[in-house]
């Protein structure tokens, strides 16, 4: 009877809208890479952490206010029943949500994920990266510590190192008079002030949220569209049983669902454990000067992005000549360079192979440096800069790290195979070890 019920229900709306039909394309008739591994959990993983983010971060709205801004987070965490709970579910997320967003991309990176015919499904996740970057950084300014209020400072200070007297007939001033106008709209007032948070809460809460999950839909359905790579790099579409299927796909619903729903539970588990014991993580999720309210009279003594700006700080910060333009200038070109160079990188890569698997021996180091100097990075951005290491400041350990950055995606990647002998790529999937 209930059965009968629920197939009229489904059968009655699938008239009117193709749900089965998107649920077999999508789910129980896309086939997957039967030999996915580890790496292939942090998709599933990403789409977790937004749902997180969303549903606590509707949760925070309820109680947030814009105008009484640091007092409001305060009564969040003392009054509202479970508020803390809500509070650091949200924040941790955010810090989880770079994590696994990271590890998803460096996936990419391994398995040549962005090449052919996959370009799309990159450049969507290069969208989404930015919009994630564009959230966590007017969420921060949300709460209105004293940290929220001095990287705001800093981050919408770059907009008067914009280069504007490049274009024809704006000279130094006029281009120092623009940067000023844009930081003043930026701010919503010529200091930073309630306006600002306001308008920083409007688009936190609604605009890019609402970027957030179309880009999500577009990236699925454009990986959706060409079909998933995997860790050996074969195009499983290439080798079709009397069906149409691919012999080395697999059902996502119920193969990947089930798999799937063992490391979002492994995951879950320690989120919870940073949520109810580490939420601060030392200072790196949450930082010590933002349980103090914004004060523009004290300035902490040290202005540090959240871990995930890291690397890209680390850039702006590592760039101190002067040529043509300042240093802060160039910093900015360099910081937007470091991320536009990962746009283009399936025209980059010049590889024959897609897999690091298949890939020679300079491939395999090179990649392995890059991830260390990326951490290293990471690292640097976060730290003051006249510290120093093996006898050299943060400075140039930064300004390493950021040639070697740069010389991997404009030279390595595009000319390293001239440097190595790839191992022949099999025609099927195999069960081999990363
Ligand atoms: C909210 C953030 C994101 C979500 C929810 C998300 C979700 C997913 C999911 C569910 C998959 C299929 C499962 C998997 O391959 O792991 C996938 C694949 C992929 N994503 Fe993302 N993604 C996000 C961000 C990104 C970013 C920032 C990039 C890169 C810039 C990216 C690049 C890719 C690529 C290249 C694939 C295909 C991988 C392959 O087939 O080997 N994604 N994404």
């Amino acid at each position: 009877m209930i059965q009968r019920l629920l197939k009229g229900s489904i059968d009655w709306v699938d008239a009117r809208l193709p749900v089965v039909d998107a649920f077999k394309t999508h789910m129980s008739e896309y086939y997957a890479p039967k030999n996915f591994n580890f790496w292939y959990y942090f998709g599933v993983l990403s789409m977790i952490v937004l749902v997180n983010q969303l549903v606590t971060g509707i949760w925070l709205t309820m109680f947030y206010s814009p105008t009484d801004a640091f007092a409001s987070v305060e009564y969040i965490m003392r009054d509202v029943q479970f508020g803390w709970l809500i509070r650091y579910m949200h924040a941790v997320g955010a810090s989880a949500f770079f994590a696994v967003v990271y590890l998803h991309m460096f996936r990419g990176l391994m398995y040549g994920s962005y090449k052919p015919p996959r370009e799309l499904v990159w450049i969507c996740g290069m969208l989404i990266y930015l919009a994630l970057m564009a959230e966590g950084f007017l969420g921060y300014v949300l709460p209105w510590g004293n940290m929220s209020y001095w990287g705001a400072q800093v981050i919408i200070s770059l907009a008067e190192a914009i280069p504007f007297q490049v274009i024809p007939f704006v000279d130094g001033d006029k281009a120092a008079a623009m940067g000023e106008a844009l930081t003043t709209w930026v701010r919503g007032d010529y200091l930073l002030s309630d306006a600002t948070v306001n308008k920083f809460f409007a688009l936190h809460v609604v605009a890019i949220p609402l970027v957030l999950v179309a880009l999500v839909v577009l990236h699925i359905l454009a990986l959706h569209e060409v079909g998933s790579n995997n860790p050996d790099g074969v195009e499983i579409k290439e080798n079709l049983d009397e069906n149409g299927i691919p012999k080395d796909g697999i059902p996502f619903h119920p193969y990947y669902t089930v798999k799937d729903l063992v490391g979002v539970v492994i995951f879950l588990m320690v989120f919870a454990l940073v949520v109810f014991f580490f939420p601060d993580m030392g200072g790196y999720f949450l930082e010590k000067p933002n349980f103090e309210p914004a004060n523009p009279l004290v300035t902490p003594d040290h202005i540090a992005p959240v871990w995930y700006y890291g690397p890209y700080y680390a850039m702006l910060r590592a760039t101190t000549f002067s040529f043509i333009f300042n240093a802060k200038t160039w910093g900015m070109i360099i910081m937007g360079g470091g991320i536009a160079v990962l746009f283009v990188l399936p025209w980059l890569d010049r590889h024959p192979v897609k897999s690091i698997r298949y890939k020679g021996l300079f491939s395999k180091i090179t990649l392995w440096l890059f991830a260390i100097f990326f951490l290293a990075l990471g690292y640097l951005g976060t730290q003051p800069a006249d510290n120093s290491f093996l006898g050299l400041s943060f400075t140039t350990w930064a300004q390493i790290g950021t040639f070697y950055y740069f010389i991997y995606f404009l030279v390595f990647l595009p000319f390293g195979h001239r440097f190595e002998k790839s191992k022949p790529v099999p025609t099927r999937v195999t069960g081999g070890k990363a």
